[in-house]
Parts: structure tokens; sequence; C-alpha cells
């Protein structure tokens, strides 16, 4: 009960400062610039805690075009939405939970059931190295400070649509499957609860305004051939890259192709289109947009920042990256955890 509490808290404040907030942006300001999108990375996760509600509040009054879910299923199979499938980096799990972590020392959300993951307080990242715990963004929002919650992968779909309903936008939805394979290995079919969730919240076909993203290649593949047709539904899918080595075939111009037998889009990591080698002057932009645009798919790297050292050295701002990505490499959407700075870049642009 005293979770729910909170829960409620959050949300009404959340309301209160999007409509607030987005008071400033008229809907056919925004339509101006709908050619290339913004989709609000966790949230305007670079001002508060990332997927609280409150961060999704101020990225849909941000301008953003799609706001980001990661979604993790609980032990008693419950969608929430978290990074990690672990809760020791947002989380005061371990404090609150003690002797529950696995052999790794890392508690995880499939262990949990969602009561006990709603009494867990969230917070910035505070990620350990060598036993020596560091605040991943130290000039962000305090750690520790004020109150934030783990909400469901619902109630987050009910809080941007009703945000919809209450200021007349279209603001779109971007929920990535989280390690389904593991979540398989635990028996949770995460894929097909996600979708199941979808299409009971009315998203069954490509002209609606979300993208389903994973980065396995796998579970993409199962969605499109089994579970979406399954469920009667046709959604938009993302591949994302991560630019390992293990899935380098599918930056090829033959995995492009193949690619776009099964997504409508691919999400890179944003090296794999400007080298984090070029310098000012002389970018090594990559043919990943052109293959994906000859294949017909759409291109969202990840992720944008502009905390110090996240704005690579070939750019003179964040702005100017950008400027690199969105109108040198030809992108159609970009993540960023300061969906004001892209919204507003694009506006004047
Ligand atoms: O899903 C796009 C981007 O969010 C991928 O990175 O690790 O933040 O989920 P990650
Ligand atoms: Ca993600």
């Amino acid at each position: 009960m005293r979770a729910f509490q909170f829960f409620e808290r959050i949300t009404i404040g959340a309301i209160a400062m999007s409509v607030v907030l987005g008071a400033a942006i008229s809907p056919s300001a925004l339509a101006q610039s709908s050619a290339k999108v913004v989709v609000a990375h966790r949230g305007a996760s670079g001002y508060l805690p990332e997927h609280s509600l409150p961060a999704k509040a101020m990225a849909y009054a941000m301008g953003a075009d799609y706001v980001e879910q990661d979604v993790v299923m609980t032990k008693d199979d419950q969608l929430i939405v978290i990074h990690d499938i672990t809760l020791d980096r947002t989380t005061d799990v371990a404090d609150k939970f003690p002797g529950r972590a696995r052999a790794d020392g890392q508690h995880y959300a499939v262990d949990f059931t969602l009561a006990e993951i709603l009494s867990l307080d969230v917070s910035e990242g505070v990620s350990a190295e060598d036993g020596v715990e560091k605040v991943d963004y130290p000039q962000r929002f305090p750690v520790g400070k004020s109150i934030f919650k783990i909400h469901t992968l619902a109630q987050e779909i009910e809080f941007v649509q009703g945000l919809n309903k209450s200021t007349g936008r279209d603001v779109g939805i971007y929920p990535e499957i989280k390690s389904p394979a593991f979540h398989l290995a635990e028996g949770k079919d995460l894929g097909r609860a996600v979708l199941a969730t979808l299409k009971q919240y009315g998203y069954s076909n490509k002209s609606d305004k979300v993208f389903v993203q994973t980065f396995e290649f796998d579970e993409l593949k199962r969605m499109h051939d089994e579970l979406m047709p399954a469920l009667g539904i046709e959604l938009k899918l993302v591949a994302l890259l991560s630019g390992g080595e293990e899935n380098e075939w599918m930056g090829s111009a033959e995995g492009m192709r193949e690619i776009a037998m099964y997504a409508d889009g691919i999400g890179p990591e944003k090296s794999m289109i400007v080298d984090r080698d070029s310098v000012r002057g002389a970018l090594k932009i990559s043919d990943l947009v052109q293959l994906a645009h000859d294949n017909g798919m759409q291109v969202h790297p990840y992720t944008f920042r502009l905390d110090p050292g996240h704005v690579p050295a070939y750019a003179q701002s964040f702005e100017q990256m950008l400027e690199i990505f969105y109108f040198e490499a030809g992108v159609d959407g970009v993540f960023t955890d300061f969906p004001d700075r892209a919204v507003e870049f694009l506006k004047a642009r």
C-alpha cells in the first residue's frame, strides 16, 4: 500500500510537470521537424533518474517524438521498465533485501515479485568498479535525493497515451526486449509478453507509433516469424547493433539485406556510423546508413550525451555532433539522454 501511494504521488507530480513544460511546445512546431525523430533514451535521463516516470514526463514535455522503455520481467511475470536485468545499479535492493543476491553478488529482477520491486527506491546509477562504487554521471541529478520508483510497462504506456489524449500530441513508445535469451532460460517469454501488452493497448500494425527493439537477432526473427503472427499484429521492428565482433556481420551489405527481411530499422552504436578516430574536417563515415536505406530501413543510432567526455573529439559541440549524424551521415533519428537539445536543434535547423 505504501509503495502504491508513493507511485501515485510521483505520477501526479510528473503529469503536472509535463503539462507545465509541454505548454511551451505546440503540435505544429513539432510537426515541422517530423522527418527526423528524437528518441528520449530512458526518458530525459540526462536530467532525472533513468526510466523514472518524472524522466518520461520531462522527455514528453521537451518534445521528444518517442519515449524509450527497456523492459524486464519479474518473478511473478510482470513487465517492468528498467535498463538492467539486475536491480543493483539503480536501486537500494541490497539494503532492503539482504541475502537475496545470486552467486555473482547481483540481485536479479526475475528473483523478485513486483510488490517487492515497487518497494525499492530508484536513484541515479552507481556502478561498482573493482569493488569501488562510482556514480555513473556525477554532474547529473544527485544520488539518493527525492523519491523515484520503478513502474510497469502498462503504467508507462497508460502515462504516454494519457498525455497524448490531454495534449493532443501523438508521441510514440520504443520498447526494448532486454536479454530475451536470459529470460527464456529463466522460463520467461519476455518477447511474447511485451507484444501481448502492446496489442492490449492498441498497437497492432506498422502505422502505429511504436518501434520494438532488441539486440538479439534470434529474438527479432522469432518476433517477426512466430510471435507477431500468433498475436495477429505486425509492428515495426528495430535490430540493435552493438558493433561488437560477435555481430560484425550485421553491418555488412549481406547482413543488412538479411536484417531487412525482419526489421524496419537498425539501431547501431554511433561509432559504427562515424568512426571514433575521425578528426574535424576529415570524418570517417561508414556506408551503414546508405546500406540500411538501400534496404528500406530507418537508422536510429545511440546514445547521444553531452556529459563531459561523451561528445567525440571530431565534433566541437553536442549540436555539431547532431549535425554530423542527422545531416552528413543522414540518420533518421537519434537516441539521446538530452531530448530537449535534439528537439531544439532540429527546430532551428
Ligand atoms: O536501445 C537503444 C539503446 O538504448 C541501446 O542501449 O544499453 O541503453 O539499452 P542501451
Ligand atoms: Ca535501450
